[in-house]
């Protein structure tokens, strides 16, 4: 049992806790200045005003003097591809020299070489490799983490994939949630059949997915030149057959239905929408899908970045997520993702810190006990190091701010 006093802003406190903060909500983030917080059993237990503090009631607790420092919940990562074979350094160097991303998808590279590249990969190097990159982000504040499988792209592989993630499941100490994206890419072996594949998806890969119980989620890359809205469709219905709920990467590149399609077949969320017009915010508005940015994808890939501000402005919930991969986005630091929400989307750091925390637990359905300062909640927050205010935070980009990471109440190493 511990008692954190003095603590200079408690941030994210909730006392009803909100399932999800809605677009026009996102601005008000509450807190507690100069707060004390006890934690028991791996629980937020109780907090409060350090005027209300009572010493007496925590004599056999362990006390934590953090003056100066800020503690907010761990950040909520809602969508990644931590699995994943080899970086793809060179692919960087090309484009570099020149290439575009889509030039060296359609030479055989991008998505098809990850995939190439873990069809050779051991499963226990997959394990250890992705691991050792899960402590990494824990460390650096991550405290709830959905993975992907998607670079296998055939039974065999795409199960390999899913069995490392259920075994970094059963391993790590912040929850994990797994979502099966058989359709990511057309393998080069289904070149002009490509309804093959969705075939073999959905009658040969989803029953063995269920069958071992390997993922919570479905998802498709609905795109120009990858899945179209149909082929999406069928993907995700056959998903809910097996009581798989859609997140779904759309509007990556191009607006052409799949938000409408999502929202349609109940998506828990939309990912990516760096491109939005108006008819997908109309149906974004009367749903409760969330629209999931990727900032640092934005970044890398040098694309236009989800409109948040227009997207909050029409009252929509949205979460910020990394992208976690090593085409598009080679970095899983949710730090960076705030300052490029701030810097490059102008979201206050009161609206990102909404969408780091709370919205991204809903984004992948663990806001009952993830992404708040509240009574019951998993102790998974973060301790900054001495700051004049939140907005330091992101201001100060690219440098390490946190003190330490608590995990269930306990101070993470790795
Ligand atoms: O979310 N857009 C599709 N998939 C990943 C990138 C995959 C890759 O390049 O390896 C993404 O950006
Ligand atoms: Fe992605």
């Amino acid at each position: 049992m511990k008692v954190f006093i003095n603590i200079k802003s408690l941030l994210q406190t909730r006392t009803k806790p909100e399932l999800v903060v809605k677009g026009r909500e996102m601005k008000n983030l509450p807190c507690i200045d100069h707060a004390w917080m006890s934690v028991k059993d791996g629980l937020i237990e109780r907090f409060g005003s350090m005027e209300d503090y009572q010493p007496e009631a925590f004599s056999n607790y362990e006390i934590i003097d953090i003056s100066g420092s800020f503690i907010l919940p761990t950040w909520v990562d809602s969508h990644t591809h931590l699995v994943f074979a080899e970086w793809r350094n060179q692919e960087f160097e090309d484009r570099i020299n020149g290439m575009t991303y889509h030039e060296i998808a359609e030479r055989g590279g991008g998505i098809l070489n990850s995939a190439r590249k873990l069809g050779e990969m051991s499963e226990d190097y997959l394990y250890h490799s992705a691991f050792s990159r899960l402590n990494g982000l824990i460390e650096q504040g991550t405290g709830a983490i959905e993975i992907k499988s998607g670079y296998g792209l055939s039974l065999e592989s795409e199960l390999k994939m899913l069995r490392v993630i259920k075994r970094l499941k059963e391993n790590s100490p912040i929850p994990i949630k797994a979502t099966f994206l058989g359709a990511h890419a057309f393998p080069e072996s289904y070149k002009n059949k490509e309804d093959q594949y969705i075939d073999e998806i959905i009658n040969t890969m989803l029953p063995e997915v269920s069958k071992y119980n390997l993922a919570e989620y479905i998802d498709a890359f609905c795109e120009t030149g990858y899945f179209s809205v149909e082929q999406t469709e069928r993907i995700l219905k056959a998903g809910a057959n097996y009581g798989l709920k859609p997140k779904v990467h759309v509007n990556q590149f191009n607006a052409i239905g799949g938000i409408k399609t999502s929202v349609v077949n109940n998506a828990i969320s939309v990912d990516h929408l760096e491109v939005v017009n108006e008819e997908d915010i109309s149906f974004l508005k009367k749903s409760s899908t969330i629209a999931v940015a990727l900032p640092s994808c934005s970044f890398f890939l040098e694309i236009p970045y989800t409109p948040a501000i227009k997207l909050m402005e029409s009252d929509i919930a949205i979460a910020l997520a990394t992208d976690f991969n090593p085409g598009s986005t080679p970095s899983g630091n949710m730090n960076f993702i705030f300052s490029l929400a701030c810097i490059k989307m102008k979201m206050t750091p009161e609206q990102a810190v909404n969408a780091m925390t709370i919205n991204g637990a809903a984004a992948m359905e663990l806001s009952d006990h993830y992404g708040a300062i509240a009574e019951g909640f998993a102790a998974n927050f973060i301790v900054t190091k001495p700051i004049n205010s939140l907005s330091y935070l992101p201001y100060a980009f690219g440098e390490n701010h946190i003190q330490s990471v608590y995990i269930k109440g306990e101070k993470f190493k790795a």
